[in-house]
């Protein structure tokens, strides 16, 4: 009999290892032998700690299971699929997880993360046994054929960047991987390095073909202590099964892989002050020209891509680039791992095509508010991603459709708000946040949030006669908006001004659509 109890981070946090205990104590005292998988979370987080049972070959989902339950679902006979009020029904059926378009998790909360045989068995290595077949013009043609563009925010098109690297000569080049996830409400690339981690190390190694690099750096954050003994392990078991190497698969290509823990400074997501730290120096932000794909670590043209587009590839290569690009819509190419957090019902992990509406991942998926009062504003992609109001629930989620209405898809997380939220005391918060974390290297940025806070502070301090100083501050938001050297600085003005342009009373002024 086997049942499976998600391991990773998430999960642990409300208690897997004690509902774990449970059934280790109750099996023993039941005189059962169990075979217990510790598999990562399907990421349904409300249902969490959710325990499956494989009955005759069918996963049979229950929870949210507490060591409590566990007596009480041994008796009712759960190891054969037995009724109780935490059974959800098999897993695959249920709504949340039918509904969705699995391509990058097709794994996630399936198989074993650390086990190779399980990962081949579900489909892994199919796309690095393809690439390895193919020159590396045709696996970037596949890549370009995709559609597939950077899911670390920007969007930029991988083909492309990988297109530079290649075409940057000979001699020593690099793929790295930013792993450094630092959005606020965002936890896709924890998810995946923690329960499909042999799926990066296949993308990275597909990119290293692709571009002639034979060496690879995942820079994961310091505050991911779970995803680091995971992808350490993973990395160590693919050395001996010959997956990196000198000789991957036996094709006589070599390709290897380091891993690097950052400091904790959300800059080193940005991906110059990343290579500096990766080089040992401070965390801070380069000019660029020239582009990492051009001299990026130690000066070698670099690929720096983000977790989740690296662990697109092996689906790419696997399946082809036209049967990705056959999801989602326009210019936004294949499906997107949404993370619904803040004030929601059922928050979690949610991978579909481009194209939903944030009212459908709100409503639909996420259940509306777990407060159950009326949302109020989501902020799409990270402390940097403008407030969308509700009036705006029906815009599509897709690069363009986002970037027309002055907001960024950003990587996908998604943070609700109800409607006790004070948004000028959030966008006191935005510029805060990027007073704390500027590098500190151009004025715009450094000077300009401290002002900004000020401002704010101001404002809210008093909230009449406020017009003056909110021209004040949408003066400032353009400096940083055009004078800051990258996205942090650059960016930071959107919550901002988002806030001020769509909900003036919180700051005290009239309500422009009222005037
Ligand atoms: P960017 O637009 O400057 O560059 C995007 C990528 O394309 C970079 O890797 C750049 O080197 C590359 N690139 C641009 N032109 C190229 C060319 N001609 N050839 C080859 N490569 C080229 O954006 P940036 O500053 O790298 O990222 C900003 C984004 O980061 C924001 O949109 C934000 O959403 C996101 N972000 C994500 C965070 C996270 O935790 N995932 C945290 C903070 C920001
Ligand atoms: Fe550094 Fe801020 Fe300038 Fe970025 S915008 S380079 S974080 S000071």
């Amino acid at each position: 009999i086997t049942l499976y109890i998600p391991g990773d981070a998430a999960v642990s946090s409300v208690g897997a290892a004690a509902v774990l205990a449970a059934v280790l104590t109750e099996a023993e005292r039941l005189d059962l032998s169990l075979t217990v998988v510790r598999n990562g979370s399907r990421g349904l987080y409300w249902l969490e700690p959710l325990v499956e049972i494989d009955v005759d070959g069918v996963r049979v989902a229950y929870g949210p299971v507490t060591p409590a339950d566990v007596p009480g679902l041994f008796a009712a006979g759960w190891l054969r699929g037995g009724a109780h009020p935490l059974r959800l029904g098999p897993t695959a059926e249920i709504p949340y997880l039918q509904g969705q378009t699995r391509l990058v998790f097709e794994r996630v909360g399936v198989t074993d993360p650390l086990a190779l045989a399980d990962y081949r068995s579900h489909g892994g290595l199919a796309g690095l046994k393809k690439a390895l077949t193919l020159p590396a013009e045709a696996i970037i043609a596949e890549v370009e054929a995709s559609g597939l563009r950077g899911r670390g925010g920007a969007g930029f098109p991988t083909g492309i960047k990988w297109r530079t690297v290649h075409a940057a000569g000979a001699g020593q080049k690099y793929i790295v991987c930013n792993a450094d996830e630092g959005d606020s409400g965002t936890f896709s690339d924890r998810m995946l390095m923690e329960g499909d981690p042999y799926c990066l190390i296949e993308g990275m190694i597909i990119a290293g073909l692709a571009v002639g690099a034979d060496t690879g750096y995942i820079y994961l954050r310091s505050e991911y202590p779970d995803a680091w003994a995971v992808l350490d392990r993973a990395v160590a078991a693919a050395r001996h099964e010959g997956l990196l190497g000198a000789d991957i698969l036996g094709s006589g290509r070599r390709f290897e892989l380091h891993l690097f823990k950052g400091a904790g400074a959300y800059v080193c997501g940005e991906e110059t002050s990343l290579l500096e730290s990766i080089e040992g120096k401070r965390g801070l932000v380069r000019a660029k020209p020239p582009l990492p794909a051009l001299q990026g670590l130690f000066g070698r043209p670099t690929v720096v891509n983000n977790v989740v587009t690296l662990a697109s590839v092996p689906w790419i290569l696997a399946h082809g680039g036209d049967a990705y690009a056959s999801h989602g819509v326009g210019r936004s190419k294949g499906t997107l791992p949404f993370q619904l957090a803040g004030n929601l019902k059922h928050p979690g992990l949610v991978e579909v095509p481009f194209g939903i509406t944030l009212r459908e991942l709100l409503y639909g998926y996420g259940g509306g508010s777990a407060s159950g009062r009326p949302l109020r504003a989501v902020q799409v992609g990270g402390p940097l991603g403008a407030y969308v109001p509700v009036e705006r629930f029906d815009l599509p989620l897709d690069y363009e459709a986002f970037a027309a209405a002055g907001a960024s898809v950003g990587h996908g997380g998604i943070v609700a708000f109800d409607d006790t939220v004070d948004m000028a005391r959030m966008a006191r918060y935005a510029m805060h946040f990027c007073a704390e974390e500027s590098c500190g290297k151009c004025t715009p940025c450094r000077i300009g949030s401290q002002r900004g806070v000020e401002l704010l502070d101001g404002m809210l301090a008093q909230r009449a006669e406020r017009g003056n100083t909110a021209a004040l501050l949408r003066d400032l938001c353009q400096t940083m908006l055009e004078g800051s050297l990258c996205a942090l600085g650059g960016m930071t003005p959107y919550p901002v001004l988002s806030a001020l342009d769509h909900y003036p009373e919180d700051f005290g002024l009239v309500s422009e659509y009222e005037e």
